[in-house]
């Protein structure tokens, strides 16, 4: 394959617009993020599942629905050699959702608790908190429709916020209703709609009849005026939805998790019911959404599984990122940097670094034949706790240096040992 050159230079090539590179410096809040996931969801007792990054496209159009935006204009959907329609998967739910049937994980245990964490892909516009690759932390719980077990979903996600000391976010919840009570409610709207569709935008014109819960999520302000004594979505639940919420309400009480209602609240995806919400921040501009979730009674039984209700959320890791901003977590310092001079140090050192490191010692070197002085400058840049100087002379001795970087102190070491006096004194 040909190289291009501009004036003999090859030209560089940059990441996909929206897709983002984790680097050193800013990887270690990620690795801080997933771990303390990790044992939140596991005393909760959540176990990982891990779903291939590509699906067949039909398990979306089906879950999230045709009408919504993800479908209609943000997946990533190609055809492979074979012919066949794949898409990125922009979600977690549903890939869940496909191995729980796939693998009659039901029939291992009626209550699934599944966690995952990995990158979703969704083509929309690339803005601060958006963007085209993102991560989500997610959670799934198959097979329980008592309301406890959303507030416990709910109390999980408030603990993990807490866990990791983000504080800015006010939970808002909502009921959405189910397919019994939805359709007055989704006519209520169509009728209210219908006698304001010169304030609307062109797109909610378009959708108001397909998806009108929409029209109550757009951020236009001729739509926003337009929806401001629009039907509540609260009035027009069933009894079996009302007693739901107000379950929901009441355990979330109990547990004493904070919690407002908006029951203007929608969601971007066609099979939540009943229960849904979100973690909000003002923190973020306008993607104010730290973590969304609800619950999708449904879902399975439409995917061809049994008839298990579920419930779950899912966290945008980019934006828990941005919020913790300078309260980044600091990269692991070395314990050890070996200063060499000369190249019979340099040789002796190598060695010594290669075993420091098998015992366990982060350890660290030199490669590029540098001053004594330059040496000593990567040490601080590195933040090293220790530094070993090893001269010619020291050599000879069977000794070395020891600088420990925190006290500014220094002492001979014997070489001998060198092993056991370092680990007894990180
Ligand atoms: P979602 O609201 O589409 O729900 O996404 C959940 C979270 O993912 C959002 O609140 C946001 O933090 C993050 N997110 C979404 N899109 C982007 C983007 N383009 N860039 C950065 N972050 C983004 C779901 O995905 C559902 N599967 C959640 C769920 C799980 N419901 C039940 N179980």
């Amino acid at each position: 394959m040909s190289q291009t050159k501009t004036k003999g230079k090859a030209v560089s090539i940059t990441a996909i617009k929206g897709m983002n590179d984790i680097l050193p410096g800013t990887v270690e809040t990620w690795q801080f993020l997933e771990q303390k996931a990790r044992e939140v969801f596991g005393t909760y007792g959540f176990a990982e599942i891990r779903t291939p990054a590509v699906e067949k496209t039909e398990l979306f159009c089906r879950s999230i629905g045709e009408t919504t935006d993800i479908v209609e204009k943000e997946m990533y959907t190609f055809n492979d050699k074979s012919g066949n329609s794949l898409t990125l998967r922009p979600e977690g739910t549903a890939p869940v959702t496909r191995s729980f049937i796939q693998n009659r994980l039901h029939t291992l245990d009626p209550v699934s608790k599944l966690y995952y964490m990995g990158p979703m892909f969704r083509y929309e516009r690339p803005q601060k908190g958006r963007y085209r690759q993102f991560h989500q932390i997610g959670a799934e719980v198959i097979g329980v429709e008592d309301a406890k077990i959303d507030a416990q979903v709910l109390a999980m996600l408030h603990h993990y916020a807490c866990e990791i000391g983000i504080d800015a976010v006010e939970l808002q919840v909502n009921s959405l209703g189910c397919p019994e009570c939805r359709p007055g409610y989704r006519k209520a709207l169509i009728g209210y709609l219908e006698k304001r569709l010169d304030a609307l935008c062109a797109e909610c014109q378009r959708r108001y009849t397909t998806n009108p819960l929409r029209v109550l999520d757009c951020k236009a302000t001729g739509c926003k005026e337009a929806t401001v004594d629009a039907p509540s979505v609260l009035d027009h639940l069933c009894s079996g939805c009302e007693i739901h919420f107000g379950q929901v309400k009441k355990h979330l009480q109990a547990l004493a998790i904070p919690f407002s209602v908006n029951d203007r609240m929608v969601r971007g995806l066609d099979y939540y019911v009943r229960t849904t919400f979100e973690l909000v921040t003002d923190q973020l501009g306008s993607q104010n959404a730290v973590a969304a979730g609800g619950r999708y009674d449904g879902l399975v039984e439409s995917l061809g599984g049994p008839a298990l209700p579920g419930i779950g959320f899912a966290i945008g890791l980019e934006r828990l990122v941005l919020m913790k901003g300078k309260d980044q977590v600091v990269a692991t310092r070395p314990d050890l940097f070996l200063a060499a001079l000369g190249e019979d140090a340099a040789e002796q050192a190598f060695v010594l670094m290669s075993k420091l490191q098998r015992s366990g010692v982060r350890a660290e070197m030199d490669y590029q034949g540098k001053s004594l002085k330059a040496q000593m400058r990567r040490a601080n840049k590195l933040n090293a706790r220790f530094t070993l100087i090893l001269g010619e002379e020291e050599l000879r001795n069977g000794s070395a240096e020891l600088k420990d970087m925190d006290q500014s102190s220094q002492c001979q070491v014997a070489l001998d040992g060198l092993e056991q006096e370092l680990l007894s004194r990180l």
